[in-house]
């Protein structure tokens, strides 16, 4: 039996080194070891010894199943730690790759500079209102002091829907009529009102014939034009930097009395004159003026009790000028090299 033992030893200690992966090596493991296995049935024929054979065979079987046990045992130790290292190999991060760039998505510029002028405002008290777009006539230009037959409507075409009296709305001035309104002339006003405005406009770099306004209104007792320089003092500050003055010029709007053009210190030359302010130091960026008495009477507010004020922002015109672009197409073309350009946080200024 020795002899045996010694033949199959030599047998599987040459397998086991040949072996190359774990399931090889547990398929010797089954040929060797199990019970059907050679060693098996030499462990099985040790019923049918004596004693004395069964001490001596028993023990050599034993020692021998103990043997091979053991080197299968360390060659699947040693085969583990190979699959391991091949593993880690090619699972390998080289950290030195350039990322792969996840694209992710920016607002689109225009509704960055509504929000921030929304949230300006809205810290001074007040709401974010909304209009409609198809517009009545009555709304867009009556109540506001421009009658039918008014040529301050010629600077105001529009598209007609259906018949003259619905219309594109041409300023989102008539959202000052609709809130006062809704107010019937009781309650103090404070409103902005952000929106798409539509009117045949020149199509150069500056004009298109859908723009995007800011609107503004405020109605309370006692309102001064001074209550109107103040608050454009803080918009424009909070906007384009603590070191910016604001000025007023005198204007003419029908639904406004007296009118006025609100000017802004040039940001870029600090006055000094530059392409941005063509040369003149300011930039016009807002109509205003003291609400006209008409159209406090016209929309239920009483104009010997009730003063305010309102304005009108062109909002791409303010996003023009804060971000030095100089085509309005920008804003609507969706063109992704240009919209990238964006690609980065609004930072208020205090
Ligand atoms: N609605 C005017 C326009 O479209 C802008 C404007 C001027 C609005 C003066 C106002 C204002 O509220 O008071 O040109």
């Amino acid at each position: 039996m020795e002899e045996k033992l010694n033949d199959l030893r030599k047998i599987i200690i040459n397998k086991v080194n040949e072996v190359n992966n774990l399931n090889d090596l547990n398929n010797l493991k089954v040929e060797y070891l199990s019970k059907k296995s050679e060693i098996g049935i030499l462990s099985n024929s040790l019923k049918e010894m004596s004693i004395e054979d069964k001490k001596v065979y028993g023990k050599l079987i034993n020692d021998f199943k103990n043997e091979i046990t053991n080197l299968i045992d360390n060659k699947k130790v040693e085969l583990e730690e190979i699959e391991l290292n091949k593993k880690l190999e090619n699972e390998k991060i080289d950290i030195n790759l350039p990322a792969t760039k996840i694209p992710i998505g920016s607002p689109n510029i225009l509704e960055c500079i509504v929000e921030e002028v929304e949230s300006i405002f809205m810290s001074m008290g007040y709401d974010v209102v909304d209009g409609p777009e198809v517009e009545e006539d009555k709304y867009n230009f009556e109540l506001l002091n421009i009658p039918k037959g008014h040529p301050a409507r010629d600077a105001q075409d529009t598209f007609y829907i259906e018949d003259e009296n619905i219309l594109l709305r041409s300023q989102t001035s008539p959202v000052q009529a609709r809130t006062m309104l809704a107010k019937k002339g009781t309650e103090p006003i404070r409103m902005i009102c952000p929106g798409k405005t539509y009117r045949r406009d020149d199509d150069d770099a500056t004009h298109s014939h859908q723009f995007m306004q800011i609107e503004g209104l405020l109605v309370d007792k006692d309102v001064s034009l001074s209550d109107l320089k103040g608050t454009f003092d803080v918009l424009a500050k909070k906007l384009f930097g603590k070191d910016i003055q604001t000025r007023f010029r005198p204007s003419y709007y029908q639904f406004t009395e007296p009118s006025v053009e609100m000017d802004i210190s040039c940001f870029n030359c600090h006055g000094k004159g530059c392409n941005i302010c063509k040369n003149s130091g300011w930039i016009t960026v807002s109509g205003a003026g003291m609400v006209h008495p008409n159209v406090l009477k016209n929309c239920s507010y009483n104009p010997e009790e009730w003063t305010g004020f309102a304005f009108g922002f062109g909002a791409e015109r303010l996003a023009m000028l804060k971000y030095g672009i100089n085509d309005i197409r920008v804003f609507y073309n969706t063109d992704l090299r240009e919209v990238k350009n964006f690609d980065r946080e609004v930072v208020e200024n205090d």
